[in-house]
């Protein structure tokens, strides 16, 4: 093979697998043998300059930075839509066009989802990109070409044949949320400033004057339409003509799909919102258009937009509102959190008053003041959050917010630790708000679920004196109960019943109901698992819960350093005091405190040469999985405060009780299994989540090969589709919950 044959040949090969990869996401080949093939291109062409092709894929990088963009004028102007956000305006929408072609049959559309990025126009003349260019104001653009050719789903040139000479196609340049997240934790460990969301992120990236930045930054494209084309239209439909760009090396969205009608749109709509969350991609709604041309055409256009698409946002998920008040509840540990009270507003689909946040440095961070004009984020079942303020609407009497000294509950003294960002109230078990949460927390479902005891009844049983701790709760009597507003007999009755069958337990579920701090459900498992009964817990010391070995100060480094020099230096002898001798050694990390301290743990000379590596690296090891020392003394702490041992006793008493021996084997029943979740579940997927990890089980993202169960709900997608591939096992709700309670969880 000449050099030439050879070069052409690892083209055709690196472009074959970039498509594999990009564009049908079905690698043929490892990533290391990628790399290979492109680096022997690479060489093959530093020896031969002479080969390199302006599509080769080792052009993608490496263009010289510009001093300003070029303009690009579109020859058939960029559009944008119109936008719908509810099923009855894309149902109005759809009865325009159907009206304005004279007709009552169902329209079909081409559906797929509108992507969260910016719209690009990619050119290519006799197969070869010859210009990428921005939407900019719809006629006139900014020329990216350089950038463009550093996405890798964007083919240099095309594949395969049949393409006009002359070819436009328009989409998304989009950065993958995985992409984005690592690009800002990147970001934020140089100390830069990181992105607010993947679409600023792709902005950001793509409009670079260097296209090398651009090159490090992880973008992708979808096609989802044309702009000129030789020749006219590819096909008589859109999805036709967009299915044939695939063979070409172009990527179009996997999830675009042909509907009939309103109805069609509205089951689109639904099963896409359904697994917004799955796609590693940021969408904001999704996009129908007439599909066949002729429909099109006769539509046309109104100002900016055509007739014939509508996009269907998703409600918005960021809205302005204004800030009336800040006030600071008390948590369970007694963690104060201020809250801005809000002038209502609706956002992510619901009414929101109420937003966290956080704590004090994050308002000093957001510098958000009582008066302030913010941005609120409601985002799925995330609590609502002020993300910023927009200090230009400022007005001038703004109040700053200060901690107050004294808890709004309690009175007692709020106490901010000098380096933590979470202030606390100190009033303990007096503080009613304190009190009242951790009953709160003692009695929900993943506790020990007392069915019927929600929040409003424990606030009116803690303001009426009649609870102050949980052990309180077993005492309740019916004639108590029916006293309380919106409680009749029947109520009181099932309240009775639901703690009676509170009282069987487990153990790992005691643990957690107990409000330690820090103690997760996780972690109660695995305190439960490691102690086996509470007895054993409650003598525990911190070094039964944490190891510490070694000398404090000496690393890794210095231990074998100090190891191998003795080993090798037989003949020496300690003169004078040995700390001093040991210092004089001159052995990196050997300072004199550290030397002080070893002279003083082995005495000797010929102590220390007995001595592994392993006994003089400091170490510290979790006995517990998930207990470090912080966490291991808030628990040492719990069981050393007399109040709680005797609410504990009180508890035993009233006869709460867990099956110790059965308790062992089954504590991480689901310990080795990878389970994954797919479509719209009932639950908040955190909370079922958290369920299975306390079981043992992991939860991973997407679906392998060793994933043995996918959870799927409601409108599931690629990764149902991809678990049956596989053969691996497929549970619903209802299949979930039956495996959990086979196993007594
Ligand atoms: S079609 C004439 N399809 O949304 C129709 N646009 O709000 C042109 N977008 O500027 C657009 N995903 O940047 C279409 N699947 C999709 C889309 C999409 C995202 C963007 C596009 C456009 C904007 C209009």
């Amino acid at each position: 093979m000449t050099p030439e044959e050879r070069a052409q040949w690892l083209r055709a090969e690196i472009n074959r697998h970039n498509y594999q990869y990009y564009v049908l996401d079905e690698p043929l080949i490892p990533d290391a043998e990628y790399d290979r093939l492109l680096r022997e291109l690479q060489q093959l062409e530093a020896r031969h300059p002479e080969l390199i092709t302006p599509d080769s894929p080792t052009q993608r990088v490496g263009a010289e930075p510009l001093d300003a963009f070029g303009e690009v004028r579109h020859r058939i102007p960029m559009l944008s839509l119109e936008n719908a956000f509810s099923e009855e305006e894309v149902r109005d929408f759809d009865r325009r066009v159907r009206e304005r072609l004279g007709t009552k049959e169902e329209i079909v559309y081409a559906a797929e989802p509108k992507l969260d990025g910016l719209a690009v126009s990619l050119r290519y003349e006799d197969g070869l990109l010859v210009q990428g260019a921005t939407r900019g104001d719809g006629a006139r653009g900014e020329d990216v070409t350089q950038n463009v050719r550093t996405i890798p789903s964007i083919p240099l040139g095309l594949l395969g044949d049949g393409w006009p000479r002359i070819l436009e196609v328009r989409g998304e340049v989009y950065m993958p949320k995985s992409g984005f997240l690592a690009l800002n934790e990147r970001a934020r460990r140089a100390g830069e400033k990181t992105f607010a969301n993947p679409r600023n992120a792709a902005a950001g990236s793509l409009r670079q004057l260097d296209p090398r930045i651009t090159a490090g930054r992880p973008l992708a494209f979808f096609c989802y339409g044309f702009g000129e084309v030789e020749g006219g239209p590819l096909a008589d439909t859109h999805s036709d003509s967009m299915g044939r760009l695939t063979a070409w090396g172009l990527r179009i969205s996997p999830e675009l799909r042909r509907v009939k009608g309103a109805a069609g749109c509205a089951d689109y709509y639904r099963r896409i919102a359904g697994r917004r969350d799955d796609f590693d991609y940021d969408i904001d709604g999704v996009v129908f258009k007439v599909d066949r041309y002729d429909q099109q055409e006769r539509l046309g256009f109104v100002a900016r937009a055509p007739r014939w698409a509508i996009a269907r946002k998703f409600p918005a998920e960021e809205e302005i509102t204004r800030v009336k008040a800040v006030e600071f509840q008390v948590g369970r540990t007694g963690a104060i959190t201020p809250v801005a009270r809000l002038e209502p507003v609706f956002v992510g689909g619901a009414t929101v008053s109420n937003a966290t946040l956080h704590n004090m440095d994050e308002i000093e961070r957001k510098d958000v003041r009582v008066g302030d004009t913010v941005y609120v984020r409601r985002a799925g079942d995330v609590i609502p959050e002020v993300v910023r303020v927009i200090t230009g609407r400022r007005p001038p009497d703004a109040k700053k917010v200060r901690l107050p000294a004294r808890c709004p509950v309690c009175g007692a003294e709020i106490i901010k630790p000098e380096g933590e960002a979470v202030a606390r109230c100190s009033g303990g078990l007096y503080c009613a708000a304190q009190r009242r949460e951790s009953i709160k927390h003692f009695a929900s479902r993943r506790a020990m679920d007392i069915e019927g005891l929600g929040d409003k009844l424990v606030d009116q049983l803690v303001e009426r004196g009649i609870v102050h701790d949980p052990a309180d709760l077993y005492s309740l009597t019916q004639e108590q109960l029916a006293g309380l507003e919106r409680m009749g007999d029947k109520s009181a009755k099932n309240l009775l019943e639901a703690l009676e069958r509170s009282k069987k337990t487990t153990l790992a579920r005691f643990l957690y109901a107990l409000g330690i701090r820090e103690v997760g459900e996780a972690t109660a498992a695995a305190l439960a698992a490691h102690f086996k009964t509470l007895d054993a817990l409650k003598a525990a010391r911190l070094d039964d819960f944490i190891v510490t070995g070694g000398i404090k100060g000496v690393g890794e480094v210095t231990a074998n350093a100090l190891c191998s020099f003795l080993a090798s230096r037989p003949e020496l002898e300690v003169e004078g005091d040995f700390a001093t001798w040991l210092a004089g050694l001159k052995i990196r990390g050997l300072n004199p405190e550290v030397a002080g301290r070893i002279a003083r743990a082995f005495g000797s000379l010929e102590a220390l040469r007995a001595a592994s590596p392993r006994e003089l690296c400091h170490e510290r090891r979790s006995l517990v999985e998930g207990v470090g020392p912080v966490i291991a003394e808030h628990i040492v702490a719990f069981f050393h405060q007399r109040h709680n041992i005797e609410v504990i006793d009180r508890l035993i008493e009233a006869g709460v009780t867990w099956d110790e021996e059965e308790a062992q084997p089954g504590q991480r029943p689901l310990a080795g299994l990878t389970f994954v979740f797919t479509g719209s579940l009932s639950r908040p997927r955190q909370e079922i989540k958290d369920r299975l990890q306390a079981l043992g089980a992991r939860v991973a993202g997407s679906v392998s090969k060793k994933t043995d169960y996918v959870v799927a709900g409601e409108a599931a997608g690629s990764k149902l589709d991809k678990a049956r591939q596989l053969g691996v096992k497929v549970l619903d709700e209802a299949g979930l919950e039956q495996l959990l309670s086979g196993l007594g969880a």
